[in-house]
Parts: C-alpha cells; structure tokens; sequence
C-alpha cells in the first residue's frame, strides 16, 4: 500500500471520503497523515476520531512560505508519505515544492477544469450560465488548478441553482470521485510522465 497523506485547511469531507474509501481491503493506498495548515481545520478532529496520525503546520508561525514548505517537506518525509492528496488545502505551494512531488501530489478542484481556475468556481459557473459544472482530480504543477487531469464528474446545472445548491450536489460527486483518483494513481493505473497522464487499460 502507497502511505499516503492527506494536507487540509477546513471542515475535510473529501478527507472523511478517502479516508472511508481507504479502509476498504484491497485499496491500494493507506491514509498515513493528515497535515493541516490550519490548527482549527474541522477535519483534524473527524481524522483524529477516525483514529489517523495528524499534525498541524501553521503557515502563520513561519517568516515566509520556504520556511513553511520546508517544514511540511519534512513532516512527509518522515512519515514516509508517498502520495499526497490535497483536500481543501487552500495555500499556494511554490515550485520548489510542487516539483519535490510531481507525480506524487494530487488536488480536487471544484469545476471541471480547465474552466474556473481559482475560487468561487461555483459562483463563476452560475454567472457564465453553464449548462455542465463538475469537479477535476489532477496531478498537482506549479501553476495553479492548471496539472494534468487523472479524473473528472459532471454535474447538471439546474434552473434555480443557487452556489450553494449547486455545489453540494458537485461536493457529492468529490466524494465520489477522488477515492476512484487515488485508487488509479496509488495503483498505477494513471502516472504522470513527461508531464503527460499515462493510462493502463482500466486507468479510467
Ligand atoms: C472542496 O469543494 C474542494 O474541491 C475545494 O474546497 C472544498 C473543500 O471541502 N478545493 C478548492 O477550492 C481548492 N482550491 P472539504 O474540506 O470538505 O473537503
């Protein structure tokens, strides 16, 4: 099993997804951490409940982001965590950091990519009138939402759609689809080379 970990910054429902998918016998990755950034993530304690490793890495006790990836760099390390999942983990990380973990770090987006990059993806789709809105599993690259993408759900927009209703029903489909991501990446169904996804036959 691929030790894996999962970094946060708020309430962690995608977490409690893989978490949930991961416990399932024959899963090919195993939740080794959970790093929030944030000491009062929602998620540290529905982790710690489930019984996980947790550790929080204050953006805000360190002087600049280097100091800061450095220090997460090395909760990992020492973990030995082999996968990366970020889950709501609402900071920027530098190249530096992103190229330590190319083909190792995946994110979930709320849209389907490469549209509404960003934030308020929900409220962005509803202002264009999109008909098709959906979430995106990709392999984290420095530039932001912008990674190859492993995997993506649509959801339906419907008349009277406020971003709230609509994203809870994209929310729903998260929880669906990163545990399938991971279990592709973990399982070596779907990995990155030369900055392309490479899929084995069942790799989605
Ligand atoms: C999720 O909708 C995720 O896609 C989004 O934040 C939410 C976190 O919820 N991520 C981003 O916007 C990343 N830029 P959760 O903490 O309940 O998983």
């Amino acid at each position: 099993k691929r030790r894996t970990a999962i970094l946060i910054s708020g309430r962690g429902s995608n977490m409690v997804s893989l978490i949930e998918a991961a416990a399932a016998p024959g899963f090919p990755a195993e939740i080794a951490l959970i790093l929030s950034n944030r000491p009062d993530a929602g998620g540290l304690a529905r982790a710690a409940a489930a019984g996980l490793a947790t550790a929080t890495i204050d953006h805000k006790a360190y002087p600049d982001r280097e100091s800061f990836e450095r220090a997460l760099d090395e909760a990992l390390t020492q973990a030995g965590i082999e996968l990366v999942c970020l889950a709501g983990f609402m900071r920027v990380l530098t190249p530096w950091f992103v190229e330590r973990w190319t083909g190792r770090m995946l994110n979930i987006h709320p849209s389907l990519l490469p549209a509404f990059r960003g934030t308020h993806t929900h409220e962005r789709a509803l202002a264009e009138g999109v008909l098709i809105h959906g979430c995106t599993v990709h392999f984290v690259v420095p530039e932001l939402d912008a990674g190859p993408i492993v995997a993506q759900a649509a959801v339906r927009v419907l008349p009277g759609d406020t971003p709230e209703t609509l994203g809870a029903r994209v929310l729903a489909q998260e929880h669906v689809l990163y545990p399938q991501a991971l279990r592709m990446v973990a399982g070596g169904l779907v990995r990155l080379e030369n900055g392309r996804v490479v899929r084995a036959l069942g790799g989605g």
